[in-house]
């Protein structure tokens, strides 16, 4: 995903963008480049591909005394990954880099063509440039011309601009995507998407709120809010320790990934929504030609994303979908048709079954597609298609934004093929899309919710098993809570079809038997109730999580009322990471680094 940094000081300008963008190189680019005003002259550098590149390029190019600076790494949404594309954009005399989307951006476009403006790329940034210097000549001064750019503007953007006018100045705004503002003891102001790019080299910094903007020039920095007025200066200690840092304040990896979720998801949908359809653009639409079949593989957390895919498939696109595991694949010689779509899954894209996996099917001769997290990954390479999850770097070994940002992309691909094969109508597919934007909210932490699950945490510390039941969706999702517990807790959990349970488990039913049930409001509601029952009533300890009351159970998580069953699996989702990981940290537990278990499994 796109990274941007800033700088307004005296060092050499070009070390510290791009050492900045270094730090921002785990989120994934495809192009970067950095804008420098000195003397009221800009020099630009851009590259596809690696940082390496744009160094190269901007070889030669050093600066002594004071000077300003923009760069960017750019992840392409609006348009290909050209050097045209990337960033920093320019106007006549301005440069701007560009996180998020801008929405309104093809109005503006059509406006700004009609007073005779040129555009050079396809990208929604362009338009924040020539929307500034088509104000700046009528404004008063270039920041007026900034505030009036940003009231036209709609949509998510973390935005710095510069003009060569005022030569020592960054103007910056932030709406929906993140920024950060630090200082230090020599006076140098920077710029950060994340703070990873600040560390080190500020010791204190503002993380903006939506709706603040300003400019930082040589005599420091002015904050406003969205309703004009200046805000002070509330800068907090930034952290010098590169890890604790990163932990923003969370007791664990696990639980800033958690708490991630939200923006990964936003990211993970950035430029995939159209009002009427899902787009890919990576995917080239031929892929599907002549596939009658999909197969899905992969291993532990990405299995399950799977298997929850596989009902999504098959009731949104009609396709036959069957679900492998990888190590299992590998050696059942399986009958595999040229008409199957093999589709891999993986957080790291490095996880040796699975590879192989994809290795067997490719020498089959089968069309592959891989679904990962990590860009360059040897799976990523070898597919024939890729689509990338953005979920950024996920330090937890048990993997939770990851996953999410998994079942959103395949539920996407699902309404992607769904579209392409007419098995929804256009009503259907609107409505889904309109929930799919709905999903950042939906997995945002609610505060009291965690502080409940802390408390109940301490009622799930023993036992002699537990069951995570569900049915339909929500049965893989109980495979994943079970596994998520047992990764951090040590503890034995299961994950079991709801129905199922009278053909077997049933007969542990006793009070220390705790059954985590996934009682949703919008999908087989009455039949999963009456499996909690059957065990309510052969006194298995029941943990009910729904929308709605259940007087059967001797605890109850409250989610909120839902429109969808879907939404009420993110839902749900986040309150199992959110359990799993406080009983974890009762027992005292290695949350992040859970004995005998390894991030990226490369060995079979
Ligand atoms: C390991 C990790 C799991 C992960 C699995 C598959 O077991 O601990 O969190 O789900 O590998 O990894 P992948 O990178 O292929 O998704």
């Amino acid at each position: 995903m796109c990274g941007i940094v800033g700088y307004v000081g005296k060092k050499p300008v070009k070390k510290i963008l791009i050492d900045g963008l270094r730090e921002l190189e785990y989120r994934g680019y495809d192009s970067a480049g950095i804008a420098v005003l000195q003397n009221h002259q800009f020099s630009l550098f851009k590259a596809v591909g690696k940082l390496i590149n744009l160094e190269e390029k901007a070889h030669s190019f050093e600066t002594t005394g004071f000077s300003v600076g923009i760069g960017h790494t750019r992840w392409a949404t609006h348009g290909k990954p050209t050097e045209l594309n990337a960033h920093p954009h320019l106007g006549n005399n301005s440069y701007v880099v560009h996180n998020g989307i801008i929405e309104n951006y093809q109005e503006l476009k059509t406006m700004l063509i009609g007073q005779g403006t040129r555009f050079l790329s396809q990208t929604d940034t362009e338009v924040i440039v020539h929307l500034f210097e088509f104000h700046l000549k009528t404004a008063y001064t270039p920041f007026e011309a900034f505030t009036q750019t940003l009231h036209e503007l709609s949509g998510a953007y973390a935005v710095l601009l510069v003009n060569a006018s005022v030569n020592d100045t960054i103007f910056f705004a932030k709406h929906g995507s993140p920024m950060i503002v630090g200082r230090n003891h020599e006076g140098e102001t920077l710029f950060g998407s994340s703070d990873a790019a600040l560390i080190g080299k500020c010791h204190e910094v503002i993380y903006l709120e939506d709706g603040h903007y300003g400019y930082a020039s040589v005599e420091g920095i002015a904050l406003f809010d969205d309703k004009n007025q200046a805000v002070n200066l509330n800068f907090t200690p930034l952290s010098e320790n590169k890890l604790s840092a990163q932990k923003e304040g969370y007791r664990f990896f696990m639980e800033k990934e958690i708490y991630e979720q939200t923006t990964v998801l936003s990211d993970t949908l950035l430029g995939r929504l159209r009002d009427e359809s899902i787009h890919f653009e990576e995917l080239d639409p031929k892929l599907f030609d002549g596939i009658n079949e999909i197969k899905l593989c992969a291993c532990g957390t990405s299995y399950h994303a799977a298997l929850s895919a596989s009902y999504l498939l098959e009731r949104h696109a009609k396709i036959k979908t069957s679900v492998e595991i990888a190590s299992e694949f590998r050696y059942r010689e399986p009958f595999l048709t040229p008409d199957t779509l093999f589709i891999v899954i993986s957080q790291s894209g490095e996880t040796a079954d699975t590879l192989e996996s994809l290795k067997m099917a490719k020498k089959f001769g089968l069309k592959t597609m891989v679904i990962c997290n990590v860009d360059n990954s040897s799976m990523v390479r070898l597919a024939d298609a890729s689509v990338l999850t953005r979920a950024g770097i996920e330090k937890g070994v048990a993997s939770t934004k990851a996953f999410a940002t998994q079942v959103c992309v395949l539920w996407m691909l699902s309404l992607f093929l769904a579209n392409e094969r007419k098995t929804l109508d256009a009503t259907e597919i609107r409505r889904q899309i309109r929930l799919l934007r709905a999903l950042p909210a939906t997995v945002a932490v609610d505060p009291a919710l965690h502080e409940q699950l802390r408390r109940l945490s301490k009622r799930y510390l023993h036992g002699h098993g537990f069951f995570f039941i569900g049915r339909d969706v929500f049965f893989p999702l109980a495979l994943e809570g079970a596994l998520k517990l047992k990764e951090i807790s040590y503890l034995h959990a299961e994950g079991y079809p709801s129905g199922e349970m009278k053909h077997g488990p049933i007969a542990l039913a006793d009070p220390e038997l705790f059954t985590i049930a996934l009682l949703p409001q919008h999908k087989l509601y009455e039949k999963t109730k009456s499996n909690i029952e059957e065990l309510s009533a052969r006194d298995a300890t029941i943990c009910s999580i729904s929308p709605l009351d259940f007087d059967k159970a001797d605890d109850h998580i409250r989610t909120k009322s839902t429109e969808d069953y879907m939404l009420e699996f993110f839902e749900m989702m986040v309150v199992l990471q959110l359990l799993s990981m406080e009983i974890a940290i009762r027992l005292g537990n290695d949350v992040d680094m859970p004995r005998n278990l390894a991030k990226s499994v490369t060995v079979e």
